[in-house]
């Protein structure tokens, strides 16, 4: 599904992304760990065409997209879910929704079972979307993203400043997402047990590098959690 190979990636002199090589699949969750500042925003920001990268490819299902412009990489079909939400404040939860929608055609309605999967998002259609809690922005962010039914959905951090229990409920729409087997889910994280629990491949970054990577389940014992330890 994405297949991104040897990109290098500077912001003016400083060299951000380093040689970074990796593959998500649809049906799966590709997990993406690291501390702070080791450019794990940078390297989802280059999937999406949101900073140009400098040499290297990105593949989404098979094409070459790393010269398109988002727009055009959002109309393939991937969606993106920023760090820190970016939801509209003073538009309706309903108009957040309809952003998603932005590259659609006018006619084209927010499909009703998001609904389904975000119940709480239902009841606040007409609320605005600075009204909500961060929790609650956090599944507008999702579910925005999902309205124009991506094929590749990309997380950044999506547990930051969360509860508990709205922390649990995204945990079960991304598991649910994945085991629909047609989307391919990347996840950027640094809460370490959401991660581990979701994760069928996971990679961890360093300094703007790939250090480890493996399988989900042998996460624990690869030690990852002490590799992203703060
Ligand atoms: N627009 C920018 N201009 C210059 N440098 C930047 C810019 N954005 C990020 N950086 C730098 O690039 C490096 C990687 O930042 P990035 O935001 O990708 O890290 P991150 O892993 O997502 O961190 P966090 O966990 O805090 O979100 C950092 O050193 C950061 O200071
Ligand atoms: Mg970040």
């Amino acid at each position: 599904m994405l297949s991104v190979k040897n990109i290098h990636q500077y912001y003016g002199g400083s060299h951000i992304l380093r040689d970074v090589s990796f593959e998500a699949h649809a049906g799966k969750v590709t997990v993406l760990l690291g501390r702070n500042g080791v450019g794990k925003t940078t390297l989802l920001k280059s999937l999406m065409g949101l900073v140009p990268i400098k040499s290297g490819s990105i593949e989404f299902d098979g094409v070459p997209i790393h010269k398109k412009t988002p727009y055009d990489r959002a109309r393939a079909g991937m969606g993106f879910v920023p760090q820190g939400r970016e939801i509209f404040a003073r538009l309706t939860v309903e108009e957040n929704l309809r952003m998603g929608l932005a590259y659609k055609s006018g006619s084209t309605p927010v499909p009703p079972e998001l609904f389904e999967v975000f119940p709480v998002l239902k009841q606040m259609l007409n609320r605005r979307g600075g009204d909500l809690s961060g929790g609650q922005q956090q599944q507008l962010a999702i579910a925005r993203a999902l309205a124009p039914n991506p094929k590749l959905l990309i997380l950044d951090e999506p547990t930051e400043g969360i509860q508990p229990s709205i922390i649990k409920d995204i945990g079960r729409v991304i598991r649910m997402l994945a085991e629909r087997g047609d989307m391919a889910i990347v996840l950027c994280e640094q809460y370490y047990d959401f991660a581990q629990e979701l994760a069928d491949d996971y990679l961890v970054m360093e300094r703007g590098e790939v250090i480890a990577r493996g399988l989900g389940k042998d996460m624990e014992a690869q030690g990852v959690r002490q590799l992203v330890a703060i």
